[in-house]
């Protein structure tokens, strides 16, 4: 009897697998209820009593042995499934797919990288407004027709609240919080109630800039402007053309000369070699004195543009409606830029 457990236990030590089902019908023949140890130790009585203490050493021995086999064996199989479940960890990784910035923020980081260069900081404010912020501040009562130029979502009336219609209602928080000098522009999204069509949206992006200092010029606006444009465009020859807007004066439209080398360029221009980039003009006075700046010490200036369309033209991009969709195949083939 002795022997055959012998034979068992070498047997046991011998034993290897990676099958699981092989690991548990040696687990069931040797460790199971009606297994082998069991029988064994069903033996023991009939064991003379001279040798039951070797019979109970090498029981207790293949009992071991085959507990720590099934648990070594387990352990094996277990971590080899883990590491399955990882594929081969020594392997080269993927190349990942890199996003792309979509047009309208290339184009604001263009922007604010330009202006932070001369000096302006970035500001922010809320898309939804009150009355004095995105009018009246700007000098634009209430009843003052040209609140008309800009059509308006109101989210609720008396008191007006609206979703701004220019960023400029940033320029009148900033300066109501900030003293002089000021050099800020103000990216951001803003609403106006338009029929959407292929060349324009309900909502947009603009970057408006302020400047406001002892002694600030025409001249300034004017530098600062050709200065932005032979940046942006490579272009410096700009010229402007008297307008109205009700916070500046005087006020005036840019245009930059974009030239008229290719057909595109004939048709961007409609012929004429200019393309019209942005409002602008000198703070009126009744605007710094709003928004509690003296005008008889400070004076500045400030523009106004629509990201949307520049980076149409930039990316020769035919359909504005094409920046709010979303769709990934459009937004792709902006990989390459900045
Ligand atoms: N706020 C004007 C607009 O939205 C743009 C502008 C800003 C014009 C500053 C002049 C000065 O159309």
């Amino acid at each position: 009897m002795i022997e055959t457990i012998k034979e068992h236990l070498a047997e046991v030590e011998k034993f290897a697998s990676t099958s699981k089902e092989e690991i548990e019908a040696f687990r069931i023949k040797y460790l199971g209820k009606k297994g082998l140890l069991n029988s064994f130790f069903a033996e023991f009585k009939n064991v003379p009593n001279d040798q039951k203490k070797e019979f109970g050493q090498v029981i207790n021995e293949l009992k071991n042995s085959a507990t720590d086999k099934v648990n070594v064996l387990k352990e094996a199989l277990e971590s080899q499934v883990e590491e399955g479940k990882y594929g081969d960890l020594t392997r080269p990784g993927e190349p990942m797919e890199i996003g792309a910035r979509h047009p309208i923020s290339i184009v604001k980081n263009r922007i604010i990288d330009i202006f932070s260069r001369i000096g302006f900081n970035v500001s922010e404010g809320p898309e939804i407004e009150d009355d004095w912020h995105n009018f009246t501040a700007l000098n634009l009562p209430e009843y003052h027709p040209a609140r008309d130029m800009q059509d308006t979502f109101f989210i609720q009336t008396d008191p007006d609240i609206l979703l701004r219609t220019h960023t400029s209602s940033v320029q009148v928080r900033y300066m109501e919080s900030h003293k002089p000098p000021i050099r800020t522009i103000s990216p951001g999204r803003v609403y106006r109630n338009e029929a959407i069509s292929a060349r324009s949206h309900c909502f947009f992006h603009q970057v408006e800039g302020l400047y406001v200092d002892k002694n600030v010029s025409f001249a300034d606006l004017k530098q600062t402007l050709q200065y932005f444009t032979s940046e942006m465009f490579g272009k410096s020859k700009i010229r402007l053309r008297p307008s109205y807007f009700p916070f500046t004066e005087p006020s005036a439209e840019v245009d930059v000369y974009w030239g008229l080398e290719t057909e595109t360029d004939y048709r961007m221009t409609k012929g004429t070699g200019w393309l019209e980039i942005m409002g602008c003009g000198m703070v009126d006075p009744n605007v710094l004195k709003n928004c509690g700046i003296d005008p008889e010490v400070y004076s500045g200036f400030a523009f106004g543009m629509g990201i949307d369309r520049i980076a149409l033209l930039l990316h020769q991009i035919s359909d504005i409606r094409l920046l709010s969709e979303n769709d990934v195949r459009f937004l792709e083939q902006f990989k390459s830029a900045l």
